[in-house]
């Protein structure tokens, strides 16, 4: 939710903010502007609502050339998507601008006492308290005189921010000192990336991609004082901290659409090798059992851990369901899967035996980074398992395991989704060959897993099937999803692709439950996507799809390859390849991506970015 860009160097900086605003499109918006300011202290302001594209048509009317400058996209939270609360924010006498990302709790009551120094707010919004405040403290200590230089700016933002409650990603520019760009960052991610004689800001490393490989990602309470050819970074308690430098993972070529119409499409197709690379060098054929650099506990500590709790919200959630299924299969340990919203009000008795895992693709959810948080807090061991590096909860967290699924675009997540799958399935093994599981065993989940990609790869052969079944049915307005067992979570996934994209109400079930309620649903009107591969509970199954038919209801049935019974009864099938039944929800959800993104893209959605849905919801 919310991106923020910001430059300081020799380019005209409105090249890289659209290009960077562009790039985080994919969090979710709904208006966006950026400011530049040039060595005379000119500052340009242009914001439009709606899409880049309508901000990018209103820069073509007035180009701006200065080589400062700041960007954001605003997704609605205190006030209308309007042109006057899309930021950037102006202070005082237009003498500074800033943009924010996060919420200020306290914002009204200091928003009454600047209107009583004689403010005046020109949006309904939350951050602009934040650019009056800044302008007040710089005329306070104008006035006191005894901060001078850069230090009067720095000390403003500073004071500025100890008064504030609440989260901000925050980058500041002044009129008077365009030399200069200030950072602030608590609850909201910042980067910054350095170049030769240039700086960048952003709100994750993807605008960077091809800029600079350097990458600086701020913590909770550190400002940074920006310069084109210097930066220093202090922190609130610290004082001056020495910046760590890493290395951008992301290459501009990960964000090209290459011949794909959309990123979801690319990313579904992309499952086989993003799975490749999660598996890389995790498995350990001698020992027969996974292997993890990050987990920051031993083995020992490892095998005393007696539940693991599980914590996520959306499609990561229903990773943690599959999670569930196959961890206890393989080791025994218990798990239990908790929404991160519920979890983190909750005080579930939890002992010293438990670990928790964050599962997230961005790291940057706030219910799950509050879950964590609130787990810490009580001494228990945390680990996140997460795709983008450096984020937020990877950062928190006490160890973890990274995807490695490369940058997700599209908002519906797809191969993160699978990624998280994959690790949780190593993870069983781990946990497994920690306990009862023999070498044998061990060896041949490890062969299964190898197979896994090659895989994935065949069933996206079905793509032609399912775009023309997508064609028969994407004029109806509910679906129900319907399986068992490792089928069970795939079925509440694909309904959930079916919602964010198509707009279209869909309903994910065990299959057997569909008797207490959800049958008095089905009529010719209402389909029925059953996942049934052969498994010990196919024919259980197959009574349930018979029990729709009876009813009038369509049925498209996801089976085995080779599988005849299922033709017989169903309206359409697609076929899947055979594999072992902890690896089905890897093969069986890619027809159900395909499926909603075909319906999407035949109902004229905005497949990419669907409406109302932001990729990395930093609000609670
Ligand atoms: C949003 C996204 C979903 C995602 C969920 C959790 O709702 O639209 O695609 O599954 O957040 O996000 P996370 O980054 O924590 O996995």
């Amino acid at each position: 939710m919310c991106g923020i860009v910001g430059y300081i160097g020799q380019r005209t900086a409105v090249d890289f903010l659209l290009e960077g605003l562009r790039r985080l499109e994919y969090r979710g918006y709904d208006s966006a502007g950026l400011v530049t300011l040039d060595e005379n202290g000119r500052m340009d302001v242009v914001k439009a609502t709606g899409r880049i594209d309508a901000l990018a048509e209103k820069l073509e009317e007035t180009p701006l050339r200065g080589s400062v400058g700041i960007g954001h996209t605003r997704w609605a939270t205190h006030g209308p998507p309007t042109v006057e609360n899309a930021h950037p924010h102006l202070g005082g006498e237009n003498v500074l601008a800033i943009v924010h990302n996060g919420v200020v709790e306290n914002y009204q009551s200091l928003k009454d006492q600047l209107i009583d120094h004689g403010y005046h707010f020109r949006s309904a919004t939350d951050s602009e308290v934040i650019a009056h405040l800044i302008d007040f403290h710089l005329q306070q200590l104008g006035e006191q005189g005894d901060a001078t230089g850069d230090q009067r700016y720095v000390t403003a933002v500073e004071e500025s921010l100890s008064q504030l409650r609440g989260t901000y990603g925050l980058v500041v520019l002044f009129r008077d000192r365009p030399q200069i760009m200030i950072a602030a960052r608590l609850g909201s991610p910042l980067v910054v990336g350095i170049g030769s004689g240039e700086h960048f800001v952003a709100s994750d490393g993807s605008p960077l991609a091809g800029y600079t490989d350097k990458i600086v990602y701020l913590a909770d309470h550190q400002v940074a004082l920006i310069r084109a050819d210097s930066l220093k970074v202090t922190h609130r308690d610290e004082g001056h901290v020495k910046h760590r430098v890493e290395k951008l993972q992301i290459h501009a070529s990960n964000l090209d659409l290459e011949d794909y119409p959309h990123y979801m499409l690319k990313e579904i197709f992309e499952q086989p090798n993003s799975l490749r690379d999660t598996m890389r060098g995790r498995l350990c054929e001698d020992n027969a059992t996974a292997v993890f650099g990050g987990l920051n506990l031993t083995a020992q500590q490892l095998r005393q851990v007696n539940r693991i709790l599980l914590t996520a919200c959306g499609t990561s959630w229903h990773a943690g369901l599959v999670g569930e299924y196959v961890i206890e299969e393989m080791s025994r340990v218990p798990v239990e899967v908790e929404y991160a919203s519920e979890l983190r009000y909750r005080n579930p008795p939890v002992d010293h035996k438990t670990i928790l895992f964050a599962i997230t693709q961005s790291g940057e959810t706030a219910d799950t980074l509050a879950a964590l948080r609130e787990m810490k807090r009580k001494g228990h061991p945390t680990l996140a398992i997460c795709n983008v590096v450096g984020s937020t909860i990877a950062q928190e967290a006490d160890g973890g395991i990274y995807l490695h699924a490369g940058p997700e675009v599209g908002v519906a997540s797809t191969k993160a989704y699978t990624s998280q799958l994959l690790v949780l399935t190593m993870l069983a093994l781990y946990f497994g060959r920690l306990r009862h599981l023999s070498y044998e065993a061990g060896r041949r989940i490890i062969r299964a897993l190898q197979e896994l990609p090659d895989r994935v790869a065949e069933s996206l052969n079905c793509n032609d099937e399912v775009r023309r079944i997508a064609s028969k049915y994407c004029h109806e307005n509910n679906f129900l999803y319907l399986g068992r067992q490792y089928n069970f979570p795939t079925a509440l996934e694909g309904a959930l692709k079916l919602k964010e994209i198509s707009y279209i109400h869909a309903e994910g079930y065990p299959a057997a439950e569909m008797k207490h309620g959800p049958i008095a649903l089905v009529d010719e009107h209402t389909p029925s996507v059953f996942i049934m591969p052969r498994d010990f509970v196919y024919d259980k199954v197959m009574a349930n799809l018979e029990e729709i038919k009876a009813r009038g209801g369509p049925v498209i049935a996801i089976v085995g390859e080779g599988d005849t019974r299922v033709a017989e009864l169903a309206d359409d099938v697609i076929y899947v390849p055979n594999v072992e039944p902890f690896l089905q929800p890897f093969v069986t959800i890619v027809p159900l991506q395909l499926l909603s993104y075909h319906v999407a893209v035949m109902r004229g959605c905005d497949v990419d970015k669907p409406r109302n849905l932001a990729k990395s919801v930093t609000v609670e």
